[in-house]
Formats: structure tokens, C-alpha cells, sequence
């Protein structure tokens, strides 16, 4: 069954432990948006892999990966990334990872462009991974952006880049930044894309290929439902479409060939980067980082934690059609002796069961808690839901009523091991 994964909060769901779990029965795991924004943890057999660009399908022998057209793709981060994957023992060889020749290319001018909008907007910065994101889908968008296809021709790519840079180097000039000269980028681009050439081909045919011969392919999102462009936090937000329809747009494989949406949460609420949340909770942030966890993947910060916030959740249930949730770091839970759910916002003294979409809003959005009493046991030996505390199992019933999805999955430590799966 062609299965997508999402987050459905701020990103770092722990998408990446449950696509690797269920690559297993996968043939082909492809992403469909993002970068190396992304960060996505997978402990496999004692060893920690940390994927940015590379589906965490490639830990698997004989998948399939494919990096979709609708991923802005960094060249060098590639490069080193497949590197380090290939010295943990991981083999990444054209046939295994295939890349999308309609992918667009994130170039150094992206990565500082996206540094100088940073820090011209001070305090009202977006807290963004400064890995060019925004600026290599703001080129897509205005169509001056740069695909892999370009770079199959020197000279066509080096045409496109002086047409870019005529622009680019203005506002760099503007903002006090080093500007760039075409030869200087292709130079810090060309050993990378040669070596990544070999894997680059129309996946289109291929994926539905893969479709009509029953095989399966399962979707990893990259972010978060609230980091979605249209759905998010706006501006707080990533620059694609975090929720399960990117995966159509950035993949072509068409909705109707994918049945199962699973939505990854996780027990509680975490989020890096600038912008409103409403559970965020001092004590609870103190709790995780006290343990040495909640730190990102990517950049390392200290992500900002809080209680479980059902209101975005409802939001991202409906966006991304959630057949399935993935529940993740129940375990993070197993000290508390009461733990608080949101179950809506008061705006201006009026309650919302859904998340607002004006700044204003969001600013003032205050939580609306419920209480339940924790289970004060170790989950993390647990291998089905009836060896779950019951006070857990009311804690998960409770989100499935307040969301309207049943939850399919648990997750109870970060080895592929603790993942339980719910047969009710
Ligand atoms: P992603 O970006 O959604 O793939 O998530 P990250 O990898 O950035 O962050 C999730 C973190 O939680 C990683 O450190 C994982 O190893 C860890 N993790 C995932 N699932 C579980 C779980 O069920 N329990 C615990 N304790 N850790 C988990
Ligand atoms: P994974 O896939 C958490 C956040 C950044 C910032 C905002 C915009 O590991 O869940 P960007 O660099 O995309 O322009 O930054 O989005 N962000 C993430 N937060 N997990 C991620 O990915 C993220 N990717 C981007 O912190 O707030
Ligand atoms: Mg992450």
C-alpha cells in the first residue's frame, strides 16, 4: 500500500525512526519536498544515522530511494552526507538513490541570501536552518531557479547563473555580503554535481512503473504540518508543502495512487526555530534537555518543548487526510505525574477548537488544558499496547478522540525495536 509519512507538528516527529521501520516492507522510499533543512535520526542495530537529503529508506538493502522534483537539492550537503552514510558501512551507488533531473539546485548564493534575509529581519527572524531553502524555492517560484537538468550542459547552466547573479549579487552588495562570479559558483558546485550525475534521471516513469506493478512506495515528509507554506504558522514557516499533498506535486505520483496517510507526533509539542506556540513551557523544555534530549538534529539548537497541543493536530488530521498516527516518545513522559493536553485555544476570551490564521491570533492563542494523571512506569520495554500502562493507554485514547484518527503506531524509544504496533 503507497503509504506518506508526515510530521504533524513543528518538525522532528521522529518521521525518520518510523519510515526506516517501515521500509522493511517497502520497495522504493522517495521524498517530495524540503532540503537539507531536514534532519531525520534513525538508530538502527546500535548505530545512529542521521539523514538530511538521503531517504532513510538507503539504511535498507535493496530499496530503491528516489529524490523527488519537488526537493531543492544541495549539491555539496549531498555529497558529504552519501560520504559519511558510505563510512558507517551504507552503500549509496546510482542504482540505489535516484535523483529527480527536475530537482532544483540550492547554490552558495541561496545559503547566503538566506543568512542576509535573516538577519535584516533582526528580531522578527524567522530562525531558519541557513541552508538556502527559502531563497532556492523563492527562485523556483519566480523561475529563475537552476534544475539538475540545467547542469547535464555547462554552458547552460553558466548562462542561467549569470542571469541569477545580476540580481542576487545587488542585494548581497546591499546587505555588506561577498558577491559571486559565475566560475565561483560553478566551481564550488561542479565536483559535487559530477559526482551526483550518475544518479540523475527522470523518476517520473520509474515511480510509475513501480506503481503498476503493485509495488510500494512509501513517502518520508520532510518538516512539519505547521512549518507547511499554506498551512503553517505563516511566516513562521518552511517553503514547501510540508503536508501529504507535497508528496504528489513533488514526486509525480498522482493522490490517487497514495492510500495510507500516517501522521507522526509526537506525545508532546516541540519546535525550533522562531514563531507562536502556545504549550511552550519552561519546566517542560528544562525536563527534556535536562535528559540530553530535544536537541535538532540539523543545527543542534535546544528545541523549545511544551504539552501536547490537539488543536494543531485537528488542523493537521484534516490537511494531510490522516489514516493512521504514529504516536513518538511516549516514553519522554514516563516522569510525569500529570500531564496537561490542550484541548483549545481562547483567542480575545473566545474558545477555537482550530488553530487561527492571522498573526494577531496566533499571538494571543492561550491554551486550554485538560488534565490526565501520567503512569510514573518505564514504557520502554513494552513491546505490544496491553504491556502499556493503562494510565498510557488513556492518555492515547484521549488524543484519538480529540483528533479524529486512531492511533496505529507507538513509539517507546528511539531503536527501530520500540515501535509498537496497534492491533485493536
Ligand atoms: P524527524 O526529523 O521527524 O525524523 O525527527 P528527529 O530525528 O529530528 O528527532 C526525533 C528524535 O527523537 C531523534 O533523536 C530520535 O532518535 C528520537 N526518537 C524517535 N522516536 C523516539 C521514541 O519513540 N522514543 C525516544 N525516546 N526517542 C525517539
Ligand atoms: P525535519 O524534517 C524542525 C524550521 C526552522 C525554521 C523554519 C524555516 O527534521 O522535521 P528553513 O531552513 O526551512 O527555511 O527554516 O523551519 N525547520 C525545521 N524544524 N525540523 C525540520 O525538519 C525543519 N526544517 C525546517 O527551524 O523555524
Ligand atoms: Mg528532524
Amino acid at each position: 500500500m503507497n503509504t506518506t509519512i508526515c510530521g504533524l507538528q513543528w518538525g522532528d516527529e521522529g518521521k525518520g525512526k518510523i519510515v526506516d521501520y517501515l521500509t522493511e516492507s517497502a520497495d522504493i522510499v522517495a521524498r517530495g519536498q524540503g532540503g537539507n533543512n531536514a534532519g531525520h535520526t534513525v538508530i538502527a542495530n546500535g548505530t545512529k544515522y542521521v539523514l538530511h537529503l538521503v531517504p532513510s529508506g538507503i539504511l535498507w538493502e535493496n530499496k530503491t530511494c528516489v529524490i523527488g522534483n519537488g526537493v531543492v537539492m544541495d549539491p555539496v550537503g549531498l555529497c558529504q552526507e552519501i560520504q559519511t552514510l558510505e563510512e558507517q558501512g551504507i552503500s549509496v551507488s546510482p542504482q540505489k538513490l535516484l535523483i529527480s533531473d527536475r530537482a532544483h539546485v540550492v547554490l552558495p548564493y541561496h545559503r547566503e541570501l538566506d543568512a542576509a534575509r535573516e538577519a535584516a529581519l533582526g528580531k522578527n527572524k524567522i530562525g531558519t536552518t541557513k541552508r538556502g531553502i527559502g531563497p532556492t524555492y523563492a527562485d523556483k517560484a519566480n523561475r529563475i531557479g537552476l534544475r539538475l537538468a540545467d547542469f547535464r550542459d555547462e554552458e547552460e547552466a553558466r548562462e542561467l547563473i549569470d542571469i541569477r547573479l545580476a540580481e542576487a549579487n545587488e542585494l548581497l552588495e546591499r546587505h555588506g555580503l561577498p558577491t559571486f562570479t559565475t566560475d565561483e559558483v560553478l566551481d564550488a558546485v561542479r565536483p559535487a554535481i559530477t559526482r551526483l550525475l550518475p544518479h540523475v534521471t527522470n523518476v517520473i516513469p520509474t515511480l510509475h512503473a513501480a506503481w503498476k506493478e503493485g509495488q510500494t512506495i512509501l513517502f518520508e515528509g520532510a518538516q512539519g504540518s505547521l512549518l507547511d507554506i499554506d498551512f503553517g504558522t505563516y511566516p513562521f514557516v518552511t517553503s514547501s508543502n510540508t503536508t501529504a499533498g507535497g508528496a504528489s506535486t513533488g514526486s509525480g505520483l498522482p493522490p490517487n495512487a497514495i492510500e495510507r496517510v500516517i501522521g507522526v507526533c509526537k506525545a508532546y509539542t516541540t519546535r525550533v526555530g522562531s514563531g507562536p506556540m502556545p504549550t511552550e513551557n519552561e519546566d517542560i523544555s528544562a525536563y527534556f534537555h535536562a535528559r540530553g534530549m530535544e536537541f535538532g538534529a540539523t543545527t543542534g539548537r535546544a528545541r523549545r518543548c511544551g504539552w501536547l497541543d490537539t488543536v494543531l493536530l485537528r488542523l493537521a488530521v484534516m490537511v494531510n487526510g490522516v489514516t493512521d498516527l504514529a504516536v513518538t516518545i511516549l516514553d519522554g513522559l514516563d516522569e510525569r505525574d500529570v500531564l496537561k493536553i490542550c484541548v483549545a485555544y481562547d483567542i480575545g476570551g473566545e474558545r477555537h477548537e482550530f488553530p487561527p490564521s492571522s498573526r494577531k491570533d496566533w499571538e494571543k492563542a492561550t491554551p486550554i488544558y485538560e488534565e490526565m494523571p501520567g503512569w510514573l512506569e518505564d514504557t520502554t520495554k513494552a513491546r505490544s499496547w496491553s504491556e502499556l500502562p493503562q494510565n498510557a493507554q488513556n492518555y492515547l485514547n484521549r488524543l484519538t478522540e480529540l483528533v479524529g484518527a486512531p492511533v496505529s503506531f507507538v513509539g517507546n524509544g528511539p531503536e527501530r525495536e520500540q515501535t509498537i504496533i496497534v492491533e485493536k
